[in-house]
């Protein structure tokens, strides 16, 4: 395991990621009953983006960078797109200092911890121990949380259905072994089959290799009623050129949720554009009746 998010954090991927993720949880939200959150790659839950690791790759500057100026101050979009990213943008607030350039970007179960109710669960799963290590101090004392150091196809299996019967997972693993598209595809199924109910999120990379049209046909061969795919090119897909954009299949997302995002996506796109090759889709590959 040589993947480490921190490289990464705030980069177009996540941007995309944290801002569906947060829309679903505003949904989810808006019955009182509680929901669980479960993270199957957690990662550490917060990240510094001027750490040694964040500028040896300056990642996060074509991603979060292009939302906030160097003053911190967030760069507006149109007011109907704004109001859908308010839910992200506090969040980003709340962990850097107001007047300042920002300094720090939250992982998943920052944002999680700092969006969801008294009343629901969060379940972070994480395998690498180091930063599992990291991710317990950094919840440590939140009581709606449990984390778990194990495989994440072992914790999707052994903890759904919730007893809540609501609830979000996320699927995000980092892809490093040829088999991880696979294996990624295999926990939809097996968490939709103890969960059928539930909303999931299945990230993946964009890359010239294959990977994001192999994981799509994959996830549409599972024949789940009701899914999406939202995906994000910020350049031209070139072989061997790293990560073009990313995209999420979606199952069972909160009915305004297609909407929102055949309003933001575009607009995502132009922020996020690095070339011509830039594209935003949205497609259901299983549509809702
Ligand atoms: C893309 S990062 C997660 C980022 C995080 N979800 C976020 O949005 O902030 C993937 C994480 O999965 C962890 N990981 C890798 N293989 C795993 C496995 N088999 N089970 C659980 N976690 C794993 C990695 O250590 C890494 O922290």
């Amino acid at each position: 395991m040589n993947y480490r998010h921190v490289y990464h954090a705030g980069n177009h991927a996540d941007v995309l990621k944290h801002i569906v993720m947060m829309r679903v949880f505003l949904h989810l939200k808006k019955k009182d009953k509680p929901f669980l959150f479960l993270d199957a790659h957690a990662g550490t839950g917060l990240y510094a983006l001027w750490g040694d690791e964040a500028l040896k790759t300056l990642e996060w500057q074509d991603g979060v960078g292009r939302f906030y100026d160097p003053a911190g101050r967030a760069i507006p979009f149109a007011a109907e797109c704004e109001t859908l990213l308010e839910p992200w943008r506090q969040v980003i607030a709340s962990v850097n200092e107001s007047g300042q350039p920002l300094s720090r970007y939250p992982g998943s179960p920052g944002f999680a911890l700092q969006f969801l109710r008294k009343s629901d669960r969060v379940l972070l799963n994480e395998l690498h121990p180091e930063d599992h290590g990291k991710l317990a101090a950094f919840v440590s004392g939140d009581k709606r949380v449990t984390i778990n150091e194990g495989d994440a196809a072992i914790a999707v299996k052994a903890h759904l259905p919730p007893p809540e019967r609501r609830g979000f997972i996320l699927i995000d693993p980092p892809y490093e072994l040829d088999d991880e598209p696979r294996r990624a595809v295999q926990m939809l199924r097996d968490g939709h089959r103890r969960f059928a109910t539930g909303a999931f999120a299945l990230w993946y990379p964009v890359t010239g290799d294959g990977l994001a049209r192999l994981v799509a046909k994959e996830a549409q061969a599972l024949a789940m009623p009701k899914m999406l795919k939202a995906e994000l090119l910020v350049r031209e897909v070139i072989v061997d050129r790293g990560l073009a954009g990313s995209g999420l299949i979606l199952v069972n997302p909160p009915w305004p949720l297609a909407d929102e995002l055949n309003m933001l996506g575009p607009a995502l796109c132009k922020r996020l554009r690095q070339d011509d090759g830039a594209r935003w889709s949205l497609d259901w590959l299983n549509a809702p009746d």
